[in-house]
């Protein structure tokens, strides 16, 4: 009897303290948070009355567990209306909370501390917005579906790695925005993974391959601008794939190889980018029902699938209507593409005939001669395949990104005599040519290093073989380069002594450059210096923040300069251009002939004047000339790097400008192949024209006017920055007064009218050459065209005309340009400037600071934020204090207020 009070005594406290205590409060919270609930709806389930929401029979749509504790919200269907209730997130037992097909509104409550959800169900209702720790702390969740949610746009958080058991990530229209996120690649167990409708940008995260469980895999149809883009290779790495849905983005590359073993049924590609061939092991798919190809760039034999419906009939490329082998030309040609792995340039590359022609490809007699794709912007490998064109004479793969080797397969190639790669970034050794008399460029190349980061399709082996040599290795390697260069040395002294003796021989083997003159005037003979002691005041150094800087190293040729002056030896100009061979012709003009040349491994391009209008000019006053020439220097200008005389022969060495001329990018895009220029394009390139000119007007040490602006003669590089060239200098003396009278040079359309009927020399002749220039940027017009009615040839007057209505004027403008609002506006702002820079009187047309600041103004606003803005306005304080004035004093006036031109002096001195 005492053992059994002493025994209940504990036992009855327990129950009188704790018990009822704990199993009440556990029980209240929950159904506590149900009733919020039911007040939070505006039209809560009629069964739902009283407060024993665990009882049962009450309280549709809830479940709980024997501790009254709620495991289950299924509420489907029943067009409830109103919000959650915040308290929700103290549900920390729930397993499942299915709400689909209402059309709640407002937040989703915080899910975070609910570490038992497994399933999750929000499809179909109207709200707005998710907790900040989304998808945060619910490692047991198994299925989450989200589809047709209005949101506020939100991108796939991190914090769904810790959702390890995901099987169904299903958030259709459902305002997702942002790139896949890399830890997708975590979710092993997914099956579904859909996010159709969405605005997702950026490619596929390679890692998706470790999802081994996946079988759909539904990404179609971004609404974003970029939409999905990138290669789609890793969906062939899928093992258990049915269901692919990629339609309507914007994914390139080719159709990746597949698993003969694939599961996949459902195969639709269809409005994407793809290019290339579609691979066999694809079509031979044996449980494939739908497949939909439409719409994409597809190249080779039309596919032979089995499936039961199968869409492919438009938008492509395939060689022939039926599924038979194309052309071997094509066979060829594709494999040639596949080396560069099937680029979207080469897309049109289509259909079974290469010489109908195909972009790049030229063909005499049905066989492919000659292949031109320098600039393309060409990744990958140079295709072994090139060496089956057994007619090919001539290759151009120059200024690309090309990696891997050169092939040796190329070396068999009997009839090739000309074979460009410069530019690139090949590896490896150049092999051994033994064509006769082949031309070979292959200058701005890797050459000697080992191909270990090239990826270069693994024909590299000897290169990397040579790697992990140790270290007293790479000291008798030391020896053996001395000993090549003392050799090397020595072989050009003796060519050298060589030359000099048969220099003589040599002068008489070039005959005179047969080139037309059109102005009657060569470069040379348009360099006029005023003044008696011009060159004297010159001979001030120029800020170095001013120097060109040039795409080219230009170290090595520096050296080279440093040994001889800019003066260089006929002989080296004679080796960098191989005799002035007719195939390195870059270009002829008025004034002579421009070669394409190699100096010390560097390209550079070397101007041969015209020695027929060269006369009798004397050697003082060429060199005099270019004193001038070499002074006038400007990251925007074309650099000067050397010269050379020799008899009547002139030459001058000009740095290389791999881009080509504004002129091809602007007018002649069949012929160049370029793609059209967006406006932040020509708006940098327009900025870039009007720094050099600023400079040459009035921030040099004097005045020096151009006379010959026009888009040929501004000279792109590799990233489409330009300098102007070709400067036929007229210096302004100090103590001219605004002008002076010179022999009319020119390109007629181009001419200020006042210099063509009296030949007076303003800066204004090149501010008006400048504003057509932005008026052939604006509308890719020529100046002059003839094929157009007479009162409509001269762009000039029309744009003036055009420019008075609106909707003439949008449709006068460059088909090519997409224009946003914001670059409409610029347009317009640009468009205006032209029209005051090609104003009838010199002294209502603004200057050419006016018109960088301008411009300034307006590239900024458009200029992509990682660009890095060049250092110009660093250099600002290296300047004078006086040039700074100047600058200053010319962003003072508007350009809006006409009045202001006329007002404005325009004999402005420069000292
Ligand atoms: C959850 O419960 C805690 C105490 O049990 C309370 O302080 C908190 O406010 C509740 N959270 C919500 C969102 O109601
Ligand atoms: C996308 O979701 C909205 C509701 O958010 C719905 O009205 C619309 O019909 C859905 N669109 C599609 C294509 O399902
Ligand atoms: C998707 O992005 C476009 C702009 O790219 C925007 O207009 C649209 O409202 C966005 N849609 C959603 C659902 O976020
Ligand atoms: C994803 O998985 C990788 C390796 O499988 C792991 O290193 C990483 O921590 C995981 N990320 C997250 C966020 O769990
Ligand atoms: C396409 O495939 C079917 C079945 O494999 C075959 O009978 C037919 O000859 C093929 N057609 C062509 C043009 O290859
Ligand atoms: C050139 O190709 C690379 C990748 O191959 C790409 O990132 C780059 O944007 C391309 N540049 C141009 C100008 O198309």
């Amino acid at each position: 009897m005492r053992r059994a009070r002493i025994l209940l005594l504990p036992l009855l406290l327990l129950l009188a303290v704790a018990g009822p205590a704990a199993a009440a409060t556990a029980m209240t919270a929950d159904a506590g948070i149900i009733l919020d609930l039911a007040k939070s709806l505006t039209n809560p389930p009629p069964s739902w009355t009283g407060t024993d929401v665990c009882g049962g029979v009450s309280f549709s749509g809830i479940t709980c567990d024997g501790a009254g504790r709620v495991t289950g919200i299924n509420l489907v269907k029943l067009h409830l209306s109103g919000t959650l209730s915040s308290s929700l997130a103290n549900l920390t037992s729930l397993q499942s909370l299915q709400l689909q097909g209402n059309v709640l509104e407002g937040d989703v409550p915080s899910l975070a501390r609910m570490g038992s959800l497994e399933t999750l169900v929000l499809d179909g209702n109207a709200f707005s917005a998710l907790p900040p720790d989304f998808l945060e702390g619910l490692p047991s969740l198994l299925k989450l579906s989200m589809d047709n949610l209005p949101l506020n746009p939100w991108s796939i958080p991190d914090a769904i790695a810790g959702c390890a058991m995901l099987q169904t990530f299903s958030a259709s229209n459902a305002s997702v925005s942002g790139s896949l996120p890399a830890v997708l690649a975590n979710l092993t167990s997914l099956q579904t993974l859909r996010l159709s409708y969405n605005n997702l940008t950026g490619v596929l995260p390679v890692g998706l391959e470790a999802l081994g469980a996946l079988e759909t895999l539904q990404l179609n149809n971004q609404k974003s601008d970029g939409k999905l883009s990138g290669p789609i290779d890793v969906v062939a790495k899928l093992p258990s794939l049915k269901t692919l849905w990629l339609q309507s983005n914007l994914f390139t590359g080719p159709i990746p190889e597949f698993d003969p073993n694939s599961q996949l049924e459902i195969f639709n590609v269809r409005d994407n980018k793809l290019t290339g061939p579609v691979p066999p092991s694809l079509s031979g798919i044996a449980s494939l029902q739908d497949v939909s190809l439409s719409n994409n760039f597809l190249q080779g034999p039309k596919p032979n699938f089995t499936a039961k419906t199968v869409d492919l009939k438009s938008g492509n490329g395939f060689c022939r209507e039926d599924s038979g082998p194309c052309d071997p030309l094509v066979t060829t040609l594709l494999e040639v593409a596949l080396g560069f792995g099937y680029p979207l340039q080469l897309a049109k590359w289509a259909g079974n005939n290469p010489c109908d022609p195909w972009p790049g490809i030229s063909c005499i007699k049905m066989d492919v001669t000659q292949i031109k794709l320098p600039r393309q912007n060409l990744s990958g490998i140079i295709s072994p395949a090139f060496a089956s064109l057994n007619r090919l004479q001539r290759l151009d793969l120059s200024n690309n990104q090309l990696t891997g080797v050169i092939p040796d397969a190329l070396t068999t190639l009997e009839t090739l005599k000309y074979l460009d790669v410069s530019n690139n970034r090949l590896t490896g050794q150049v092999p051994e040519f033994k064509q006769p008399n082949i031309k070979l460029m292959t200058a701005g190349n890797r050459f000697g290093e080992s191909g270990g980061d090239s990826g270069g399709g693994g024909s590299n082996d000897g290169s990397s073989s040579s790697n992990p040599t140790g270290s007293h290795n790479s000291k008798s390697n030391v020896g053996m380069i001395i000993g090549i260069l003392l050799s090397v040395i020595l072989l050009v002294i003796c060519i050298g002594l060589f030359l000099h003796h048969r220099r003589k021989k040599n002068v008489d083997k070039f005959s005179p450059v047969p080139t037309k003159s059109p102005s009657g005037e060569s470069e040379m003979m348009k360099i006029q210096i005023v003044g008696t002691n011009g060159h004297s005041s010159i001979s001030g150094s120029v800020p170095t923040e001013l120097y060109s800087h040039s795409s080219v190293d230009s170290t090595n040729i520096a050296d080279l300069f440093e040994s001889h002056g800019m003066q260089l030896p006929m002989s080296v100009l004679l080796k960098a251009t191989n005799n002035f061979d007719e195939d390195y012709i870059l270009g002829r003009g008025g004034f002579g002939v421009v070669y394409k040349g190699t100096l010390n491994g560097k390209l550079v391009a070397v101007k041969r004047c015209d020695s027929g209008t060269m006369g009798t000019k004397g050697l003082q006053e060429f060199m005099a000339e270019i004193d001038v020439l070499r002074k006038v220097r400007h990251r925007h200008l074309v650099a000067l790097l050397g010269y050379c005389t020799h008899g009547n022969e002139r030459l001058l060495v000009y740095e290389y400008m791999s881009g080509g001329t504004l002129r091809e990018h602007l007018c002649d895009l069949q012929q160049s192949g370029y793609t059209p220029l967006t406006w932040t394009q020509r708006m940098t390139i327009a900025l870039d024209v009007a720094r050099g000119i600023e400079y040459l007007h009035g921030l040099a040490q004097e005045t020096f006017i151009h006379r010959d602006l026009k888009p040929s003669n501004i000279l792109l590089d590799q990233d489409l920055r330009a300098k102007v060239s070709d400067f036929g200098l007229v210096k302004l003396a100090k103590d001219t007064d605004k002008s002076m009278m010179t022999r009319v040079a020119g390109t007629f359309g181009y001419l200020a009218p006042e210099y063509a009927t009296t030949g007076k020399v303003t800066t204004k002749v090149d501010v008006y050459a400048y504003g057509v220039i932005l008026m052939e940027m604006i509308t890719g017009r020529k100046v002059l065209d003839d094929s157009l009615p007479e009162d409509e040839t001269h762009l000039v007057t029309i744009f003036r005309k055009n420019m008075l209505d609106r909707e003439k004027f949008r449709k006068f403008l460059d088909p090519a340009l997409e224009l946003s609002a914001e670059s409409w506006n610029s347009l317009l702002e640009v468009a205006d400037l032209a029209r005051h820079c090609t104003a009838r009187e010199p002294h209502q047309r603004p200057d050419m600071c006016h018109c960088v600041n301008r411009l300034s103004s307006l590239v900024d606003q458009w200029k992509p934020t990682n660009v890095i803005d060049d250092d110009e306005e660093g250099g600002t304080s290296e300047m004078g204090l006086h040039q700074q004035l100047e600058r200053w004093r010319c962003g003072d006036f508007t350009i809006s207020d006409s009045e202001s031109f006329s007002t404005y002096n325009t004999s402005r001195k420069y000292h």
